[in-house]
């Protein structure tokens, strides 16, 4: 394939009088002067839009006359500029494809200030953005700069304003695939974990079925105090994605005297760029189950499904062959393609397999009629009768903590007297967008169990299939 470049957004270019310099991430990597500081004016404005190595010559050649021997140079050129980041492989840059309607819903904190390059950042990755703000909010951004970048009215209060949005809380919350409020301020916060309607971006954020990705962002003493720390533990539990904050200048002090504190809101283009990832991953869960289930099927629509795999893990296989030797009832929940299912059916132990996509049974059920393929969310689960054997290979981790409560329930409810759990998940402490586990951690979520054996294992991660380190866990009644 061949390659191509585009300028990227990294502020890594600067006229120095007549000389252009090439800056890094730390120190100048380049001080170009003269022709070549001509020359990379030309390349750095043609880049612009994605062009290859040849075209970038050719555009030179167009304006300057025959390279010859000195194509050479331009090639250097672009390694110096790819060098510092301030050319990228389009690749890199592109928006993922999963466009989403977005709802940027904005509280009164001083991180409302980068608003603008949030929605300019969300925009630039293909979404579609409305904004609406407390009155509060108003007082730290324009709304008038707010408008022109989007080029619509944005929502200020419960009242309409907006043609478009008759009754805004309710029109923006259906018609968000994702609400984000960012920043978060202690109100705010307050305001959603309780169920505090009264003003526009709490009502927003309570009334939709979407995800809804909370972005706190205040000084650290504020953070840990016991109130906001308790209205952070009741949106967590409420299955709201809380960001972490980084670290930042103490607005309250003199600029001279600033020290940093925690807490504060990663700035626009990290929010965005993690947004993408979550919604790629499909981690990002609702409160609509049938949207959960639709999150998965598109998934399952993908030619490329990268935590499946057509065979049985060995390390299931012997944990199946050990705890399940002779023909028993078998549950394979979250099943996906099903090969755990089929490898136990074709153990001779009879079989039902649960998944919440339909896309999965679908083409699960085209491989192997040996098993019964239910669809079942195994959080609110519907399944009847009790399985001498229930093996979960990489469901629980793509769960919200606060999900996984409901799935030790169905857990519990659906295991027979003397009955073996078998969990292979991600461990807990590895950095992605699952939910990983400790052995405790889980067994506190089963009591009544013993755990028989754990083992470290390996599962593809959900993005790319890259092996993330796993447990394997036997937990007996
Ligand atoms: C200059 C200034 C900066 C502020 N920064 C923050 C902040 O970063 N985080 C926060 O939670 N509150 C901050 N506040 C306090 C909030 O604005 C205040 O609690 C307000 O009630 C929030 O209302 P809202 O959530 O309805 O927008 C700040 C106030 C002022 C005057």
């Amino acid at each position: 394939m061949t390659l191509r470049w585009v300028r990227s957004q990294r502020a890594a270019v600067v006229d120095l009088g007549d000389d252009v310099a090439l800056v890094g991430r730390d120190r100048i990597v380049r001080r170009l002067e003269g022709d070549s500081a001509a020359l990379a004016r030309v390349v750095i404005a043609f880049l612009s839009r994605p062009r290859t190595t040849d075209e970038v010559i050719a555009h030179v050649e167009a304006l300057a006359g025959p390279l010859g021997d000195r194509r050479a140079v331009i090639e250097q050129l672009l390694a110096h500029l790819a060098e510092t980041g301030a050319i990228a492989n389009p690749s890199v840059t592109a928006p993922r494809g999963r466009a989403a309607n977005i709802v940027v819903a904005v509280s009164g904190a001083i991180a409302a200030s980068h608003v603008p390059a949030l929605i300019a950042a969300l925009q630039r990755a293909g979404h579609t953005v409305e904004v609406a703000l407390t009155p509060t909010a108003a007082r730290f951004v324009a709304c008038d700069a707010l408008t022109a970048i989007l080029q619509r009215e944005v929502h200020t209060s419960l009242w309409p304003r907006a043609p478009h949005a008759p009754v805004p809380h309710i029109a923006l919350a259906r018609w968000a695939d994702l609400v984000i409020v960012y920043p978060a301020s202690a109100t705010t916060i307050g305001r959603i974990a309780n169920g505090d309607c009264s003003e526009l971006v709490s009502a927003i954020a309570t009334a939709t079925r979407a995800p809804v990705v909370i972005v706190p962002s205040m000084n650290e003493t504020m953070l840990e105090a016991p109130s906001v720390q308790r209205n952070l533990e009741l949106l967590r539990a409420d299955g709201r994605v809380i960001v972490h904050g980084v670290p930042s200048q103490e607005v309250a002090e003199a600029p001279t005297v600033r020290h940093t504190i925690a807490g504060a809101a990663p700035a626009p283009s990290e929010i965005a760029a993690m947004l993408d990832a979550l919604l790629e991953a499909n981690v990002l869960v609702g409160r609509d189950r049938e949207g959960s289930a639709s999150a998965w099927d598109a998934a399952y629509r993908r030619p490329l499904v990268p935590w499946a795999s057509d065979t049985c893990d060995p390390d299931l296989a012997a944990a199946l062959a050990t705890h399940a030797p002779s023909p028993c009832r078998v549950l394979d929940v979250g099943c996906g393609l099903g090969q755990v299912a089929r490898h136990a059916a074709g153990s001779g132990h009879r079989v039902v397999a649960s998944d919440i996509s339909e896309v999965a049974l679908s083409l699960a059920r085209s491989l192997s009629d040996q098993v019964v393929w239910l669809r079942d969310d195994i959080c609110a689960s519907a399944l009847a009768g009790s399985f001498d054997v229930i093996v979960d290979r990489a469901s629980l981790h793509s769960l919200p903590v606060a999900r996984a409560r409901a799935w030790a329930t169905s857990m519990r409810r659906l295991v027979a007297k003397d009955g073996v759990v078998i969990v292979k998940c991600h461990r807990d402490g590895v950095p992605g967008v699952t939910t990983g586990w400790t052995s405790e951690a889980l067994a506190a979520l089963l009591p009544g169990f013993t755990l028989v054996s754990e083992q470290a294992a390996e599962l593809p991660g959900l993005t790319d299939g890259t092996p993330i380190p796993a447990l394997l866990l036997v937990f007996r009644t």
